[in-house]
């Protein structure tokens, strides 16, 4: 009888060890993989908004959602820029949701006036040669967005080519650019009827959207 209280204790430890491990790795591994997001997002943040601001962009930002600009029930953040604590630009963390692959994960740094400073990307799984075009490292494709706006071109013309819009698609690739440029055109019609709550919404730094 004490054997088999001996094992059965010796195997409670193992089980508890084991989790205890697997629970430490767990947490090690979301903690890396965020502080890896955190550094990409800071590196393209820099890209898309050079510092005209005093304020911290990554604390200084907010967590919603809303359907019909940023579909499937992603959250979306949104990075404030301020000068002076006046608004200067927002940067919005959200995804394409129709790639060839699946989600496109973008940044979209739009000034107070809803032009458009720069569209990053921060991941996506689309086709290497076919699709990754939209990557700043692979083409210039995505330096397009810079300085356009619902205005500059005009909503009609939000698409590519191919559907007889103003965006240039890759050769045997649409889908991808098509999947961006409607989701950066829906951000952009988010932001001009949502202007005030972006930038007067409090901060809320300790949430952050899915990637
Ligand atoms: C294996 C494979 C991978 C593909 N990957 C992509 C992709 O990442 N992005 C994309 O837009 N099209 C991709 N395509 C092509 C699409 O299926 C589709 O034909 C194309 O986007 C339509 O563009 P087009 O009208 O210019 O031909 C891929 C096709 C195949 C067979």
């Amino acid at each position: 009888m004490r054997s088999i209280l001996k094992s059965a204790a010796a195997l409670g430890l193992v089980a508890v060890i084991g989790t205890s491990l697997l629970t430490g790795v767990d947490t090690l591994t979301a903690d890396r993989i965020a502080a890896q997001e955190r550094r990409v997002i800071l590196e393209q943040l820099g890209q898309i908004i050079p510092r005209e601001y005093d304020n911290s962009l990554l604390e200084d930002r907010i967590v919603f959602n809303d359907d019909d600009h940023f579909p499937k029930g992603q959250l979306v953040t949104a990075y404030r820029a301020r000068l002076n604590k006046q608004p200067v630009a927002v940067v919005l963390k959200f995804n394409a949701v129709n790639g060839y692959n699946g989600n496109i994960s973008l940044l979209a740094g739009i000034n107070f006036d809803g032009t458009l400073r720069g569209v990053r990307v921060i991941s996506h799984k689309e086709t290497p040669g076919l699709g990754d075009a939209i990557e700043v490292e692979k083409s210039n494709w995505i330096n397009s967005f810079e300085g356009k706006s619902l205005k500059r071109p005009e909503p009609a013309l939000w698409t590519v080519k191919r559907d007889g819009g103003s965006f240039d698609q890759f050769t045997g690739a649409t889908i991808t650019p098509r999947a961006v440029v409607d989701a950066v055109r829906l951000a952009l019609e988010y932001f001009e009827t949502n202007r005030q709550f972006l930038f007067e919404a409090a901060a809320d730094p300790s949430r952050s959207s899915a990637p």
